[in-house]
């Protein structure tokens, strides 16, 4: 493992907020508040970071790619761990073409056509819930579903699952205080790398209709070169794991700690749009706490200068409990009118698979809800992550629904 700097700072006095450490906590929410009211543009000494938390400023500086850049890298331990070819960590003009090359992919179009799959995937994983007295939530049901629909949508095999599961939760393991990147992430990386590189080259074999043939189509007429193609593959497979999984987790927490919406929702069923309560827990619990940037040129918000090749954190959580955006930010309110949230980012990089988590979670809520007519969490535990805010473990018990 290579080292933390948490030496280097030792004996300083606390700072406000670490964003390497601090997602994880229960309190964070008001220490976001604190940072909106009396240090919007604050600076972590301890991580040498800039930290944007109003709304208005979170969204100005995400559609500025111009001065915030995402080279080389949009969090803030890693430079782009996949490689050439994510455009998560790139910008315009390469960002443009490579996110077009999968787009059509993604759009809500042609994602609804997979809705018939996904509700079998998750019917076969609830008939496998229901045989069981106590599951745990996070492990077993959240964690099981993007796994599997990202995998077939780029067209890998079934049996790979576990290990393109546990390659992609290696890579982004990024445990709290640690300010590199680990020898087991960077192990996962490379042997994702190897398994992505077979695939391509069974695909170019066998292609398919599906997102891994079309890329070794585009390395086949030079539109990319394999290393790219691979390194596309990573950041789909890893952006369209992890964030969905803390997604589907959160929600699940969530009703069971209010239980006045759950109750609403099973009463009101499609009358109080299902939609509501996934945009609100988005809003309120942002998977992505938040993403980095680099200024490529001085930037002024509220007086203070953001110098040149400065690192900034755009806090999407932070963002999305502004008072100047929201009346009751801090209360969960599945009634709220709608109001465009930032969990799936601003601008040019807004989330590629933002339809693809919605239809995941819209048919994966209502079908447990039916499924189980009541569930209690008896223990649970927060993912020991740096930016990604979920459970790794909802141990609960459920009661069965007479079918
Ligand atoms: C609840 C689920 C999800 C959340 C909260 C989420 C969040 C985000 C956020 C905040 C960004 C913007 C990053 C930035 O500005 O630097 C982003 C971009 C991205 N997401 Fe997601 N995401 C989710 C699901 C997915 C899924 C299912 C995929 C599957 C492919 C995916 C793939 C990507 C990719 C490739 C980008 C980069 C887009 C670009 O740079 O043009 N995400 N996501």
């Amino acid at each position: 493992m290579t080292t933390t700097t948490d030496m280097a700072t030792a004996g300083r006095a606390p700072e406000l907020y670490d964003p390497l450490h601090d997602t994880r906590l229960e309190e964070v929410y008001q220490t976001y508040a604190v940072l909106r009211r009396d240090a919007p543009v604050y600076y972590s000494e301890r991580r040498q970071v800039w930290c944007l938390s109003r709304h208005a400023d979170v969204q100005a500086a995400a559609r500025d790619w111009e001065t915030f850049s995402s080279i080389p890298g949009t969090d803030l331990d890693t430079p782009n761990l996949y490689g050439p070819g994510n455009f998560l960590d790139d910008d315009p003009p390469r960002h443009d073409s490579l996110r077009n090359i999968v787009r059509p992919f993604f759009i809500p179009k042609a994602i609804d056509r997979l809705g018939p799959e996904i509700a079998g995937r998750v019917e076969a994983i609830i008939a496998e819930l229901r045989e069981k007295p106590t599951v745990d939530l996070a492990a077993d049901f959240a964690l099981r579903l993007p796994t599997w629909v990202i995998s077939r949508l780029l067209g890998a095999h079934e049996d790979d699952d576990a290990l393109v599961q546990r390659l992609v939760l290696e890579i982004e393991s990024h445990e709290p205080g640690e300010t590199e990147v680990s020898d087991r992430a960077l192990t996962a990386v490379r042997d994702l790398r190897s398994y992505l590189s077979d695939l391509l080259a069974h695909k170019a074999r066998h292609p398919d209709d599906r997102v891994m043939s079309h890329l070794a189509a585009c390395v086949s007429t030079h539109e990319l070169s394999k290393d790219q193609a691979i390194g596309m593959a990573g950041v789909l497979f890893g952006g369209g794991t992890e964030t969905t999984y803390a997604l589907i987790g959160n929600i699940l927490n969530l009703l069971a700690e209010h239980p006045s919406a759950l109750e609403a929702l099973r009463s009101e069923g499609a009358a109080l749009a299902i939609d509501s309560v996934i945009e609100e827990a988005l809003r309120f619990e942002a998977p992505v706490q938040y993403v980095a940037r680099t200024a490529r040129q001085p930037a002024i918000f509220h007086e203070v200068t953001i110098p040149r090749g400065g690192r900034v954190i755009l806090l999407w959580a932070a963002a999305n409990r502004d008072p100047a955006r929201w009346d009751r930010p801090d209360e969960f309110d599945i009634r709220r009118e709608r109001s465009r949230h930032v969990s799936f980012g601003e601008g040019i990089h807004f989330c590629v698979g933002a339809p693809l988590a919605r239809l995941e979670t819209r048919i994966a809520l209502p079908a447990f809800l039916r499924a189980f007519s009541e569930y209690e969490i008896s223990a649970k535990r927060r993912r020991n992550h740096h930016l990604v805010r979920g459970w790794d473990r909802l141990e609960a018990r459920l009661v069965r629904s007479a079918r």
